[in-house]
């Protein structure tokens, strides 16, 4: 049995969690959270304790991985006490860190005792995405000249207001596209310029938020990432892949919710929390990438997104928020 410490019972927590209880062979054995009802809450409903301090989690209950899901500000602290307690791996969220430096701290304290560590970019496991990608590899368009993806929906609600707070989400460009800046990656290389424009940019808080920012891959291919916390229609992800022989589409709309409607004009905190796709098939590609993780540490083998790659997603969207705040490009070195 692999037993699993949490932390952070929030939106992502509570999903984490629930594709952990119902996953052969895994418990969810601790959920620490600020929050005391919150961390209650999610421990009863998958037979877990709660706890709202770390050090009181971690000398109370045996565990062999740690989830780190609290809001991406505080990710680098409790990835960083977990690997003081050589565990079997660790998880967390999307973004890595709120930091290119936050990142580099998780990388060395994983690094220095082994632990495997891996940034949960859930892209990867919705099959169309990894579809897009195949087809890409497979040069069934020829040679790649642009990319175009979008991807958003209404503002989201959460724990203090913390998505409205651009020192702690990064907005659209850290916390939502950076989905996309990873699978961009992952399909088309490294990137070197970035030029952004980002509503939210330099503000201190927002209630909506919207990003365009272009990328100049290495292999020359243009990439076009929109990204809007501004649209109450639902949650929408697009792609648009154009090679010399073909073209690549994928739209998926979500329809608005008659809570999400509710909430955009409600108050802070009322609301349901945060839109994220949703997928048909089978299986959830939440549960897909956490199962997938369960089982490199299970086999020994390395994940498929390592915390390099976390880290690189994270670099990306910090030089459009650079762009963004100062106007001009950004090269990545
Ligand atoms: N992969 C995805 O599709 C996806 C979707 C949503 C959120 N996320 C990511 O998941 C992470 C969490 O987001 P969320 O939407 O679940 O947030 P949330 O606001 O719903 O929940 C955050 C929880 O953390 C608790 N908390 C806040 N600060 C804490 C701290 N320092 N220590 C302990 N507990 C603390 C709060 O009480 C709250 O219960 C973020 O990094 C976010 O970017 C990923």
């Amino acid at each position: 049995m692999l037993k699993v410490a949490m932390f952070g019972a929030g939106g992502m927590g509570t999903n984490h969690a629930r594709a952990y209880a119902r996953m052969p062979g895994v418990a969810v054995v601790g959920v620490m959270d600020h929050n005391r009802d919150a961390a209650d809450r999610l421990a009863d409903a998958v037979g877990a304790r709660g706890f709202t301090s770390a050090g009181e989690m971690f000398d109370t209950i045996s565990f062999d991985i740690v989830d780190v899901c609290v809001p991406t500000p505080w990710h680098a602290e409790y990835v960083c006490l977990a690997a003081e307690r050589e565990v079997a791996g660790i998880v967390v969220e999307k973004p890595m860190g709120r930091t290119i430096e936050d990142c580099d701290r998780m990388i060395e304290a994983c690094q220095r005792r082994k632990i495997p560590l891996f940034p949960a970019h859930v892209l990867r496991f919705f099959p169309e995405f990894a579809a897009a990608r195949r087809q890409v590899d497979s040069g069934v368009i020829g040679d790649v000249a642009s990319v175009r993806t979008r991807r958003g929906g209404p503002f989201p609600r959460a724990w203090e207001n913390w998505y409205g707070k651009p020192s702690l989400s990064g907005g659209v460009i850290l916390d939502l596209i950076i989905h996309d800046f990873d699978w961009l990656r992952w399909t088309f290389g490294e990137v070197d310029r970035v030029f952004a424009r980002c509503l939210s940019a330099g503000k201190h808080e927002v209630d909506k938020d919207y990003a365009l920012v272009t990328l100049r891959f290495r292999s020359g291919v243009v990439g076009h990432v929109e990204g809007t916390w501004a649209d109450p229609g639902g949650f929408k992800v697009g792609i648009e892949v154009a090679g010399r022989e073909g073209l690549i589409e994928l739209n998926f709309n979500q329809p608005a919710s008659p809570a999400f409607t509710a909430a955009i004009s409600g108050p802070v905190g009322a609301g349901p929390g945060v839109a994220v796709p949703e997928n048909p098939t089978a299986e959830s590609p939440y549960y897909l990438e956490l199962e997938h993780f369960i089982s490199s540490i299970r086999s020994g083998t390395p994940p498929a997104i390592t915390a390099e790659d976390g880290r690189a997603a994270v670099q990306i969207a910090a030089a459009a928020l650079e762009s963004a705040e100062t106007g001009r490009p950004v090269h990545i070195v």
